[in-house]
């Protein structure tokens, strides 16, 4: 049972009157990875997200967690699981503090026997905010709210942990102290997938790059190995002619390059 997937999506599709932001996914995470998904603009990679923790239910297809199927499950079933998403927008309670905040998380989560006050000192440090503890939550900075709510998504004790733009908004320290912080949690166990558009940090934090263009996958590999595909390349730019000076970019731009 060693090498069972954590995750497995097969054959998932899911429409909106008609528009099919995903169709036919199937892939499957191993336990212990950095997983990224990237894609265009409205690819499909946020509702991939809302299937995975239950916000939506799928149009056909089914999500399997740890071995057993979660599909159309309600999201507080999922989070019992050991599924938790860190939003792209956090929304602390402001006028608590950041122990509270993530001690919070530490009530809700996986199901089973929890001891709150130790969860909640381990979420916060290993989300690097163990020093802001006291700070009431209206008082942190973008950067340290972003590491707030992957607190309290942690403080949950789950097992895969869902991260929807962590460095989004972000300056480069920022964005360097949450890659690192992403990693130390990955070294706990934890599985993570990721969201990100600021294209230095997935290529230097994932494992494994997903593909989505128009709800389809379109690559999946190691971070080089999708950087040269061509189909990539070109669902990033629209074009793969050498003669478009465009494309000549596209590859250091998905390879190094800023946010897409
Ligand atoms: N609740 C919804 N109702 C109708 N259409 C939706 C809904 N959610 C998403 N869509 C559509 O599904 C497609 C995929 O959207 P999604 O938000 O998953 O893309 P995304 O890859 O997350 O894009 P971005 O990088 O801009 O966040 C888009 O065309 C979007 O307009
Ligand atoms: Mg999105």
């Amino acid at each position: 049972m060693n090498n069972q997937p954590i995750l497995r999506v097969d054959r998932l599709s899911k429409s909106f009157r008609g528009l099919h932001a995903i169709t036919g996914l199937s892939f499957a995470i191993q336990p212990g990875s950095i997983t990224s998904i990237i894609g265009p603009n409205g690819a499909g990679k946020s509702t991939l997200f809302n299937l995975v923790t239950g916000y939506l239910a799928p149009s056909a297809g089914q999500i399997w967690f740890q071995g057993r199927l979660i599909t159309g499950m309600p999201t507080n079933r999922i989070a019992e699981r050991g599924i938790a998403r860190a939003f792209q927008i956090a929304r602390p309670f402001r006028d608590l503090s950041v122990f509270d905040n993530v001690r919070i998380g530490s009530l809700f989560g996986k199901a089973g026997p929890r001891d709150v006050a130790a969860t909640t000192a381990r979420a916060m440090q290993l989300a690097a905010i163990a020093h802001l503890a006291d700070r009431p939550a209206s008082a942190l900075t973008v950067g340290q709210l972003r590491h707030l709510e992957v607190a309290r998504a942690i403080a949950t004790r789950a097992d895969l942990l869902l991260a929807d733009e962590p460095c989004a908004g972000l300056n480069p320290t920022e964005t360097a102290a949450m890659i690192d912080v992403l990693r130390r949690i990955r070294a706990s166990g934890v599985t993570i997938l990721l969201v990100e558009h600021d294209m230095p940090s997935v290529m230097e934090v994932s494992d494994r790059l997903l593909v989505l263009d128009a709800g389809r996958l379109i690559a999946d590999g190691s971070p080089s190995d999708v950087a040269n595909n061509p189909q990539v390349i070109e669902a990033y730019l629209g074009s793969t002619e050498p003669e478009d000076t465009e494309s000549q970019t596209a590859e250091p731009a998905i390879r190094q390059g800023s946010k897409i």
